[in-house]
């Protein structure tokens, strides 16, 4: 099954959204397949945000993504990275469809809410840099 890795980011977690952006994935068929509350070392935002480090706004954006708490999560489902990009809308919220969840509730390109792979090469990364493999269910052995 595709997985992706989704992250509401710390100004989504401040706004009271990550209940939300859980629901709008869940309403439209995806499995949550792992999640949890944390603050991101500069380590790990370093090494997440590793494509953007020659970018001018790299240093800003480390410091904001760990500047409070995430909600990192693990999605699955047929098709789910596309979908989940879709559904999140383009990065700059200014640009962004009504409709999706960063044209609903953001506006700022820095401040935009959530994040998600754009790959599934980066999906694969990102999974394994924020998650074990026992900190993934797996929903064939619940029922
Ligand atoms: P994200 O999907 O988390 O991946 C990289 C992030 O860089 C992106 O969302 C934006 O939040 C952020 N970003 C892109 N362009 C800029 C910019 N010009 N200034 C600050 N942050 C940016």
């Amino acid at each position: 099954m595709e997985k992706t890795f989704i992250m509401v980011k710390p100004d989504g977690v401040q706004r009271g959204l990550i209940g939300e952006i859980i629901s709008r994935f869940e309403k439209k068929g995806f499995q949550m397949v792992g999640g949890k509350l944390m603050t991101i070392p500069r380590e790990l935002a370093e090494q997440h945000y590793t494509e953007h480090k020659e970018r001018p706004f790299f240093g800003e954006l480390v410091q904001f993504i760990t500047s409070g708490p995430v909600f990192a999560m693990v999605w699955a489902g047929d098709g789910v990275i596309a979908t989940a990009r879709q559904m999140m809308g383009k990065t700059k919220p200014a640009d962004a469809d009504p409709g999706t969840i960063r044209g609903d509730f953001g506006i700022t390109v820095g401040k935009n809410i959530v994040h998600g792979s754009d790959s599934p090469e980066s999906a694969e990364r990102e999974i394994a840099l924020f998650f074990k493999d026992e900190e993934q269910v797996d929903y064939k052995k619940l029922v």
